[in-house]
């Protein structure tokens, strides 16, 4: 356990170059695994989760190297010619990395056992055994379809048509995973969008992924056994790291920060738009395309935030970030209104247990239902702030940590965390770029 402490802080300014996106650096390392050939990848999140896919796609097989100048390169097996691993795969904290890598697996005839920290170990798998055993892939689970589990894929899976129960982008990605070696065509239908970064890499190795809008909601479909081509990648910012020096910025007063080449993909983009609504400063600036993903350089000016209404449709494009947002509602004048969280409660932690109970324990007034939660803002004319002043249980949740920091800038007395460890899986050398932008983050408790 390493204990970090934030101190109220004043003004942050200046730009920062935030590390590269966790949904897509997993992706990168695992399409080019399945792919012929040399994939080079540029601003790979180099965080613990991303660092454990790497380990368990060198383990299947695929020959994975970091050059000096941090430039990745992988030479894949092409699909259907990853082996079986000697060692049981441990994933560490990583949702993504298990789930997609057991869509993977289901359409390899290989038997492997994964793992996870105490953290991934509770958390639900039966949302991707269901499809993939119907694909045709055996699994052994502990009670409840947990972690440890043991996964014999398929050497021809079937091809599948699923609606998704909840809408996940990770249970998304696994179905279509197994789906490339399947003949024919395999179908997922969401009942909401969400983040597409698997289909827009699949297509940037040559595969061929079509979206099309259905009564049912969006049928995303893949055509089995394509030649995937190794290829360069670039990784955008994470938008989701992006997050947390974006709503400190906004709520320190005077502050203005540049973060370029952050990703905004519309499907990750909601907690923008949701700021945007609250009266946040925010721009984005030289808008490109990079490797088929949209980025911008991202602009936030402190200045005063209403409580809003935040419908729930909009969860799925911002499901990670609503601790963030919760702390910048603490700061806003008003009410915020957070509905259609169930999602949150089987994340890295029961998030918005997490949150409600942290945002209490800094003085902050909440209400918490099954799947929703209302923050009572404490800023407003008077310019009030949060109290602060109280120490966090972090539940092996790197987003949780990194956002009772941020609250802490902002509150009148420190915030302490009880461990910063986790922040590696998503955001190594967070509290030193936030600390150089001018932030007090420091080691220990007070
Ligand atoms: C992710 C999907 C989301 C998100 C997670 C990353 C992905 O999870 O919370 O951090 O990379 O596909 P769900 O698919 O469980 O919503």
């Amino acid at each position: 356990m390493r204990p970090l402490t934030a101190q109220p802080s004043e003004a942050l300014t200046g730009s920062a170059r935030i590390p590269g996106d966790k949904s897509i650096s997993h992706r990168a390392l695992m399409i080019g695994a399945l792919a012929v050939g040399e994939t080079t990848i540029r601003g790979l999140l180099e965080g613990e989760d991303v660092l454990r896919t790497a380990e368990a796609m060198t383990a299947l097989g695929a020959e994975i190297v970091r050059e000096a100048d941090g430039t990745w390169r992988v030479w894949g097996r092409g699909l259907g010619g990853l082996t079986a691993p000697e060692q049981v795969l441990d994933l560490g904290n990583s949702g993504t990395g298990v789930r997609l890598l057991l869509g993977i697996l289901a359409g390899h005839p290989v038997t492997a056992t994964l793992t996870g920290d105490a953290s991934l170990r509770a958390r639900p798998m039966a949302r991707v055994i269901a499809p993939l055993g119907e694909m045709g892939a055996r699994f052994v689970a502990r009670d409840g379809g947990r972690l440890p589990l043991t996964v014999t894929g398929a050497a021809r899976p079937s091809p599948l048509r699923y609606r998704l129960p909840v809408a996940s982008a990770q249970v998304k990605s696994a179905i279509l995973l197994a789906g490339l070696n399947a003949p024919g065509r395999t179908t997922v239908i969401e009942p909401a969008p969400t983040r597409d970064h698997s289909e827009l890499m699949l297509r940037h190795f040559g595969a061929e992924v079509t979206v099309e809008e259905t009564e049912d909601g969006r049928a995303i479909a893949v055509t089995g056994q394509p030649e995937l081509t190794g290829r360069p990648i670039e990784v955008p910012a994470d938008p989701s790291s992006a997050a947390f020096a974006t709503v400190a910025a906004l709520i320190l007063p005077g502050s203005e920060l540049r973060l370029p080449g952050v990703g905004v993909n519309p499907h990750r983009a909601g907690l923008y738009q949701t700021l945007q609504e609250m009266g946040a400063a925010l721009s984005f600036e030289n808008r490109r395309e990079q490797g088929g993903e949209p980025v911008a350089d991202l602009v936030a000016r402190a200045g005063p935030l209403e409580g809003v209404e935040v419908p729930a449709a909009r969860a799925p494009s911002m499901i990670d970030e609503y601790p963030v947002l919760a702390v910048a509602a603490a700061c806003a004048r008003g009410r915020t209104v957070m509905n259609g969280l169930g999602e949150l409660r089987v994340k890295e932690s029961d998030r918005l247990a997490a949150v409600a109970r942290g945002l209490v324990a800094c003085g902050v007034e909440v209400e918490e239902g099954e799947d929703s939660l209302v923050v009572h803002g404490r800023g407003g004319p008077g310019g009030g702030r949060p109290p602060g002043g109280a120490s966090i249980e972090t539940g092996l949740d790197h987003r949780i940590a990194m956002s009772f920091l941020v609250l802490g800038l902002a509150a009148e007395r420190p915030v302490t965390i009880d461990d910063g460890t986790p922040i590696e899986t998503s955001f190594p050398g967070f509290a030193k770029l936030m600390t150089a932008l001018g932030a007090k983050i420091e080691a220990g408790a007070p």
